[in-house]
């Protein structure tokens, strides 16, 4: 291809929106979970979600590596870091997936698990090595140019209630329910804003707060980095920013973390977290939340609700389909 696009030498055409593509990845992956939410095995979730996003993506016109894969928190035979997933045609993309993010909440019926994939061309998204965890700051685009990521919360809710035109009291912060939050989420409370307790998985939440009109103006707290990269896919491809500094948990990761090559004093941006031009993501909910509704198992159909984002156009879909149970091949009979 010439001209705007993916990285020179790929063969993208430039009004292929793979994000359309990925969304058949994340819906087939949500409805498998959700045959297991609520009954309280996230393995289940998880494994469901892996097998049936696997081949889906296997079959999309890409050679993809994976750079954000499951985890070694999930012990996952596939979609691990450094697999190649496509059909081994162009474009090369760096690939970022979280089958399901918020697999405990699935298991335990609660909300805000979903199922995502980000993609962006070869070489552009940024590898946590040995970190495992990050402090992330989400803010919405509004507020992107003046909050500043250091001050202390209070500051920043100040900061960004001027910028939304809300008073400080009507804004939402989402917040990991950890105890390594209670007091940020004091200091919230202090400031007069709301906080909306995340029991599990902060993607959904992240990327809330980069949607027009979102339930969520903030996410604020340590969480996985890996869900940081992905959820700076979706910004890129909306609005608003994430602000994250790697959170090394022991001295032997803060050592390993400096030999990988991280700074660890550095507030990554958006932009480094995914640097690419040509970034794609698709979405799709496995339990009901602040970003999609869960998938809805009827008679003759399952519905899902998903968005395919994509950052050149900045085109954002929310896409519900109706899949026929008899004869989607999306769906494992
Ligand atoms: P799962 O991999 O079990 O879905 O968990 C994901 C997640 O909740 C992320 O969304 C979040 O960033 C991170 O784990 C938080 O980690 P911890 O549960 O160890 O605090």
């Amino acid at each position: 291809m010439t001209g705007a696009g993916l990285a020179s030498g790929t063969a993208l055409d430039p009004d292929r929106n793979l994000a359309l593509e990925l969304v058949r990845a994340t819906e087939a992956a949500a409805i498998s979970a959700a045959r297991y939410v609520g009954r309280g095995d996230k393995n289940q979730v998880d494994g469901a979600a892996v097998d049936a996003m696997r081949p889906v993506l296997g079959s999309i016109g890409m050679r993809g590596v994976v750079v954000i894969g499951e985890g070694e928190k999930d012990e996952a035979p596939m979609l691990f870091n450094g697999e190649q997933v496509g059909n081994g045609s162009d474009p090369e993309v760096d690939i970022a997936v979280d089958p399901v993010d918020g697999t405990t909440a699935a298991a335990k019926g609660l909300p805000d698990a979903v199922a995502v994939v980000g993609l962006a061309e070869r070489g552009t998204m940024f590898d946590p090595g040995p970190c495992v965890y990050m402090h992330k700051l989400v803010v919405p685009g509004a507020a992107a140019g003046s909050v500043d990521p250091e001050a202390p919360i209070a500051d920043i809710l100040a900061t960004l209630a001027r910028a939304l035109g809300k008073r400080q009291e009507d804004l939402t912060v989402a917040v990991l329910d950890r105890p390594r939050h209670d007091h940020l989420v004091a200091e919230i409370r202090r400031a007069g804003a709301a906080v909306r307790s995340l029991l599990d998985g902060d993607v959904a939440g992240a990327i809330a707060v980069g949607q027009p009109g979102s339930a969520v103006d903030l996410l604020v707290g340590v969480g996985g980095t890996p869900e940081g990269v992905i959820a700076a896919c979706a910004l890129r491809c909306s609005d608003g920013e994430i602000f994250g500094r790697l959170q090394p948990r022991d001295e032997g990761e803060r050592r390993a973390a400096l030999d990988f090559g991280h700074d660890l004093d550095r507030i990554l941006t958006t932009r480094d977290l995914v640097s690419g031009d040509d970034v794609f993501f698709g979405a799709t909910g496995v339990t009901d939340g602040a970003l999609l509704h869960g998938v809805r198992f009827g008679e003759n159909s399952v519905v899902t609700e998903s968005l395919s984002m994509r950052s050149r156009s900045g085109a954002v879909r929310v896409i519900e389909t109706r899949h026929d149970r008899s004869r989607s091949n999306l769906i494992s009979h």
